[in-house]
């Protein structure tokens, strides 16, 4: 009955539709899209911002591990990016939290971390990803996460807390140094690893199976979750495949080696009627530095938002390594770098 009043209103509204004159007075309110007012601000380290967000009707439940993708409007142009939930699944409160860390040049987390206030209204999506708990809990898990890496480990350790979990979990954390960790208050337990002060944590050097030993003797056969930047991530992963028990290593990577293929070659961007000379980076970044401004969300290849078929030419997975070539191929132009010239729908 409301969402046929709903429609009645949005087709008398026409054409701006019902959403655009509530905004007016209430911003995170919309008949369909997901938005969220933040509620809370936080800030726990130099670089970070930890947001509270109470998001509107339209948001569904989450599960520990997923991602969110958030759009802001910087300077008159909306800009979208993934942040993972760091909160437990069951906060009953219907709010949940993002750590959002600075990037070098992340427009959207520099904004974040800079100007975000209570008050705020964020553009979201329904949770989304793979990255999650097995629905019947492991009776071993170990959590390994790196940087701001931490927040959808984190959100399985609370989540797991508030289910009254029984089993047994290590959580090992990486950091540059007690300074730089988030939640590190809320994390006595954690086996913390600092790489600027090897004194100050509880492990030192670089992730090895030997270390792996000392946090926790029997990780070959916990199921772990692994959560952080590319070199914690490959290092881990060589240790894994070396034990035999990669099967056990779940992944999520929020952070992307440099991709980058050979400069030299044209890069035409076919709707846009601009054609640059290819730096080698990823197509998404050459067409943001031509002054486009297309969608994308994670970034990283993995929530489609940025794919673009492919007009002509040839591009590189830069993750995967693979070729696409085929005129009207789909390609995730955020991970994908011109081989020779290429001409994209864009
Ligand atoms: S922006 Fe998510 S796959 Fe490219």
């Amino acid at each position: 009955m409301f969402t046929e009043l709903l429609r009645m209103f949005d087709a008398a509204a026409t054409p701006h539709g019902v959403d655009r004159y509530v905004e007016l007075v209430a911003p995170a309110w919309s008949s369909t899209e997901v938005r969220g007012r933040v509620v809370q601000v936080e800030r726990q380290t130099p670089g970070t911002v930890t947001l509270t967000i109470r998001p509107n009707h339209n948001w569904t439940a989450f599960e520990a591990g997923q991602h969110t993708q958030v759009t802001v409007e910087i300077d008159g142009v909306r800009h979208t990016r993934c942040y993972s939930m760091a909160s437990s699944a069951h906060a009953g409160d219907g709010t949940f939290e993002l750590t959002i860390k600075a990037q070098p040049d992340g427009l959207v987390s520099n904004h974040l971390v800079h100007h975000a206030e209570p008050g705020m209204v964020l553009g979201l999506t329904t949770a989304m990803g793979e990255f999650t708990l097995p629905g019947e809990r492991p009776d071993h898990l170990l959590l390994i996460s790196g940087g701001s890496g931490i927040t959808p480990v984190l959100s399985m350790l609370r989540t797991l807390e508030d289910e009254g979990y029984a089993g047994r979990t290590t959580f090992l954390h990486y950091a540059r140094s007690a300074r730089d960790m988030t939640y590190r208050e809320g994390l006595p337990t954690a086996v913390k690893v600092f790489s600027d002060d090897p004194a100050g944590g509880d492990l030192a050097g670089l992730v090895s199976a030997e270390q792996l030993d000392a946090a926790d003797p029997d990780w070959r056969t916990a199921e772990t979750f692994l959560c952080g930047p590319a070199p914690l991530m490959d290092a881990v992963g060589e240790i894994y495949v070396q034990a035999g028990c990669s099967a056990r290593l779940h992944t999520e990577q929020f952070t992307l080696p440099m991709l980058l293929s050979e400069a030299g070659g044209s890069v035409r961007f076919n709707e846009s009627g601009l054609t640059v000379e290819s730096d080698g980076r990823p197509l998404l970044l050459q067409a943001e530095a031509a002054g486009l401004n297309p969608a994308s969300g994670c970034r990283m290849g993995i929530c489609h938002t940025c794919t673009r078929s492919l007009v002509c030419g040839t591009v590189r997975d830069a993750v995967t390594g693979d070729l696409t070539e085929d005129p009207g191929s789909p390609v995730r132009i955020c991970v994908s770098v011109p081989v020779g010239d290429v001409a994209i729908d864009l």
